[in-house]
């Protein structure tokens, strides 16, 4: 079936997109380790993957349709990010924007009659869900603690424990 331009280019923006937000979180575990929080600079490390796996998500459905993939430059991150309670409402403003172009592109290819990528679009937007949570959850945690060392010591502990994010290529066969 026809894949429009509009939406292509919007695909491809979404992958350059896709590909920030892995930089930005990359930044903020460079930014977590030097603030000796190494677990905190670890769930950032598997966020950082875990955008990786969305830009190819993009990348191969673009291939599989025949289409251009164009990349981009990516933006420079920021390289402070304020207190711990800061990075994590900076990751959670950073999801909710995220959300908001997704929605655009399923709006996009809703205009367009473009089931293929509505389809696609269903699993990020499930996804999108579980990313504003996982924000949230660790946010509130660390509101509940301020700046108090020990509590922020706890949740760094529990924060070294998540586990790394499956690869596109394994999800598709699992
Ligand atoms: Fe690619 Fe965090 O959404």
């Amino acid at each position: 079936m026809m894949f429009s331009e509009r939406l292509q280019a919007a695909i491809n923006d979404q992958i350059n997109a896709e590909f920030y937000s892995a930089y930005l979180y990359l930044a903020m575990s460079a930014y977590l380790e030097d603030r000796d929080l190494p677990g905190m600079a670890h769930w950032m490390r598997m966020q950082y993957e875990e955008e990786i796996f969305h830009a190819l998500k993009f990348f191969d459905f673009m291939i599989d349709r025949g289409a251009r993939v164009i990349l981009k430059a990516i933006d420079a991150p920021p390289t402070e990010f304020g207190t711990v309670e800061d990075v994590f409402a900076e990751v959670l403003a950073h999801e909710q924007k995220v959300t908001a172009l997704i929605h655009n592109l399923y709006k996009m290819a809703v205009e367009e009659g473009d089931y293929p990528t509505q389809s696609l679009l269903q699993w990020f937007i499930d996804e999108q869900v579980e990313e504003e949570k996982n924000a949230n959850d660790v946010l509130a945690r660390v509101r509940m603690v301020k700046d108090y060392p020990p509590g922020l010591l706890m949740i760094d502990e529990a924060l070294a424990q998540r586990p790394a994010p499956t690869p596109p290529a394994q999800e598709a066969a699992a």
